[in-house]
């Protein structure tokens, strides 16, 4: 009797405890998803969600004490509170009962097989100053590489095989060079969050010596995309940012205000444009038979978008759009964000479907190549944002209808590895690693091994017993 009364009231009491569940959710939802879309309770560990919601009771007017994240210039904070107190109590409920601890949640992550880097790769270290390399690319028409450096200013050009042929002396931070000739340089003023506007394209002379600016005035350029004779400029910037189009005389017009803008990718018809911070989102010019920008997938605020690229997975010679988020710098704890990894997306008319999430932690940058000579592409992937026992570099081998095995690669070296460049020729594959070796955020941890700032990764023609389970 004792047992079916105890049963009957555990059942009551979860009853209520739902539907009180349901009723903050509503009200999270009313005021939680006018800046971003309502982020989940699971989306952050239970840890970092006190920091978060400070933050964000800025935004409804109540003075708050302490650190937390600056308010976005373009939201007006009100100056007397707009939601009571009470009400306030239950949206802090809704996250804080719904979230799961760290551990809980580092312990339902994938797991890894292990194998060596140097197994898949012969893996060369650069002979490169130590710094933070913000910029990798590689130029076909000249097979040569192209590494920049964000504190000591330099942009490094490079055989082929990883040697230094040149050092050139640049007036910012490189953070994109356009692949074709005439080659040009894109420069943002500051490493660290500021709102600048010293941001300035230049054109690179044949001899690699500096041209003339071409276009300045941007605030903090990460990226610029050519698409149908028009450059596209993101402007990551600060509290305020934007997605500029620059026209062939280098007139600006300014398309979408507003911080995050991170990265473009033409297709024949489309350009795909990528948003982090608070609207985190992929969005597409050209998709909806409508030149204008729209949003065609948002993120979780606490995804921390990074890049994507195009590549075809399923060979249906239609590419699919792989997306990696990493980023977390704006919280103190460097908390594990169970959203970070890749994510891939079938490309259909005029939207996207999500395929697969590939969760990894801190990843800043990823490329697509076959690199078990199977015929179909798989993925590398390398992380910035990591935590103690997390890999840096990693294989998702493509197994087939949007199945991956997941590999750590290990090796004797290692960096905060935030930008990677490919070449892909017909008797080569190629990897350019560039790292940090200078940590500005106290809590990303290193795999140990010799830290290098640069990674040259060719792969190796029999992989021999690499490719065997
Ligand atoms: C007035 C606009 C606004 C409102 C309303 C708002 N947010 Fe935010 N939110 C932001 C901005 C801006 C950021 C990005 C902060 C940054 O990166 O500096 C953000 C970021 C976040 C993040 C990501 C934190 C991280 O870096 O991992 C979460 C989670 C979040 N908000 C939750 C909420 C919740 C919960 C509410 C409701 C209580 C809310 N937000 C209401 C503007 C808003």
């Amino acid at each position: 009797m004792k047992k079916t009364l105890c049963i009957f009231l555990s059942f009551l009491f979860s009853f209520f405890s739902c539907k009180k569940q349901e009723k903050n959710k509503k009200i999270a939802k009313q005021y939680c998803s006018r800046c971003h879309i309502l982020p989940s309770p699971m989306d952050l560990p239970k840890e970092a969600w006190p920091f978060v919601l400070k933050s964000m009771k800025i935004y409804f007017g109540y003075p708050v004490k302490g650190k937390h994240l600056s308010p976005k210039k373009e939201y007006a904070i009100p100056k007397k509170p707009v939601l009571s107190e009470k009400l306030w109590a239950k949206i802090e409920e809704y996250f804080l009962q719904n979230a799961i601890l760290e551990k809980q949640i580092k312990h339902s992550l994938p797991e890894y097989e292990k194998k060596s880097l140097s197994c898949y790769f012969h893996v060369k270290s650069l002979q490169l100053p130590p710094g933070i390399y913000s910029l990798a690319d590689f130029l076909s028409k000249e097979k040569k590489w192209v590494l920049g450096e964000a504190v000591h200013k330099k942009l490094f050009l490079l055989s082929k095989d990883g040697r230094v042929l040149k050092s050139i002396p640049v007036p910012g931070m490189p953070t994109k060079i356009i692949p074709e000739k005439p080659y040009a340089i894109l420069l943002a003023e500051t490493l660290f969050p500021e709102d600048t506007t010293g941001g300035k394209l230049i054109r690179l002379k044949p001899n690699w010596e500096l041209g003339r600016v071409l276009a300045s005035g941007f605030n903090r350029p990460v990226d610029i995309a050519l698409y149908k004779g028009n450059y596209y400029i993101s402007e990551f910037g600060h509290l305020t940012g934007s997605f500029t189009k620059l026209n062939s005389t280098f007139q600006k017009e300014s398309l979408a205000s507003g911080s995050g803008w991170i990265k473009a990718v033409p297709t024949e018809n489309q350009l795909y444009v990528l948003r982090a911070q608070e609207k985190e989102s992929l969005l597409c010019m050209n998709c909806f038979q409508q030149a204008n920008l729209r949003e065609l997938y948002s993120f979780s605020p606490a995804t921390g978008l990074v890049g994507f690229f195009l590549a075809d997975f399923n060979q249906d010679k239609h590419k699919e759009i792989v997306i990696y988020a990493g980023d977390n710098g704006d919280l103190p704890s460097l908390p594990i964000k169970p959203r970070q990894g890749l994510y891939i997306f079938e490309r259909k008319e005029a939207k996207v479907i999500k395929r697969a999430f590939l969760y990894m932690d801190g990843v800043y940058a990823a490329e697509a190549a076959d690199l078990d000579s199977d015929g179909d592409k798989d993925i590398l992937a390398a992380a910035y944002f990591t935590h103690k026992d997390s890999p840096q570099i990693v294989l998702f081998e493509n197994l087939g209808d949007f199945q991956f095995k997941r590999i750590a690669l290990e090796s004797s070296f290692s960096a905060l590895w935030i930008r990677m460049a490919k070449q892909v020729s017909q008797n080569s594959i190629q990897f350019l690693l560039g790292g940090s070796t200078i940590r500005y955020f106290r809590n990303v941890q290193q795999a140990p091994g010799k830290e290098v700032p640069a990674l040259l990764l060719t792969l190796k023609k029999n992989l021999g017993s690499c490719a065997q389970p």
